[in-house]
């Protein structure tokens, strides 16, 4: 009774994988419990997470060919816009958020459109902006109830929320990866979705994590251009953000709880070096206490399971 937070299933968001073909569960090495999953599978662990009582999922889509431009992103019958269909017409009540982003769908592996110049490369903002918001709407009209831009192009919300508003979505929101840092915690994700980088990083557009100050500006100008949910990413060494960002601007926040963050609790846990579900409880607690009112995490049907019965 005297516990001043208290984690709830309500809180959560379940990161999920699509891929093509059928009967497909392809286990992701560098995450154990984590798949990818064809639209069938997919299915099925959304009807898991529905019967948990977990309200959402944000879903990731690894398209069998990727070429320079990620057009696989906005195609209409792209993998991420058949899984959102399928899905919001089994589980209507199912929260159905979509990460918009080029990098699942690249051949080499940047969140946007690359320029070469001599030897060197950029990735140019600009001309990304229009290929994000023709992925949003597509996703829009595929039946996701939010949008999530996680490549950090600057303007990237703005032009978003104008193409949204422009074709009768101006009810979706958007939940904008504000604050994104540039991280090696993302190595496992990068396995899961096949994309990292194929050269360069993404210190161009991903954030330095000594900044601080410069996240709080990132944030506001999310805001500004129409964010609904601003989110603070990864979560352990970045909870500071988080309550800053809760404090400054009071908005509803979210965090994501990344892959190598998962990832290096299940290695300890499978080495015995670590109790997994209370080591779980703890960090996402943690991110409840800081601020965050959604919280992205792979173990948000154990948790539901831990914490529900
Ligand atoms: C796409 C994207 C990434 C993650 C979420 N969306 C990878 C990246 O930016 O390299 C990482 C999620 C995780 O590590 O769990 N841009």
């Amino acid at each position: 009774m005297a516990r001043e937070t208290s984690l709830e299933i309500n809180d959560l968001v379940w990161p999920l994988f699509a891929c093509e073909g059928k009967r497909v569960r392809k286990p992701v090495q560098s995450m154990p419990g984590v798949d990818q999953l064809s639209v069938d599978e997919l299915s099925r662990e959304a009807e898991k997470a529905v019967r948990l009582g977990v309200p959402a999922v944000v879903l990731f889509g690894i398209p069998a060919r990727k070429d320079p431009r990620g057009s696989g992103a906005y195609a209409k019958d792209g993998i991420v816009q058949r899984a959102v269909r399928e899905l919001k017409k089994r589980f209507p009540t199912l929260v159905v958020i979509t990460d918009v982003c080029l990098c699942e769908y690249t051949s080499h592996g940047h969140c946007g459109v690359v320029q070469r110049k001599g030897g060197s490369f950029t990735v140019a903002n600009d001309p990304t902006l229009k290929l994000l918001a023709q992925t949003a709407l597509s996703h829009a009209e595929s039946g996701a109830d939010v949008i999530a831009p996680s490549d950090m192009m600057d303007g990237r919300v703005k032009v978003i929320r104008g193409a949204l508003d422009g074709h009768g979505f101006q009810d979706t929101p958007i939940l904008s990866y504000a604050a994104k840092f540039a991280s090696s915690f993302y190595g496992p994700f990068r396995d899961a979705a096949e994309s990292p980088p194929q050269f360069g990083d993404r210190k161009s557009y991903q954030m330095d994590y000594a900044n601080a100050n410069e996240a709080l500006r990132e944030v506001a100008l999310d805001i500004e251009e129409g964010a609904d949910v601003v989110m603070v990413k990864p979560a352990l060494g970045y909870l500071d953000l988080v309550y800053r960002v809760k404090e400054r601007f009071g908005c509803p926040v979210a965090v994501y709880n990344v892959s190598g963050e998962y990832a290096m609790v299940k290695a300890a846990a499978r080495n015995g070096w670590i109790e997994e579900r209370a080591a779980a409880l703890e960090i996402l607690t943690g991110c409840k206490r800081a601020g965050a009112d959604w919280i992205l995490t792979y173990w948000a049907c154990d948790v539901a399971g831990w914490i529900g019965s």
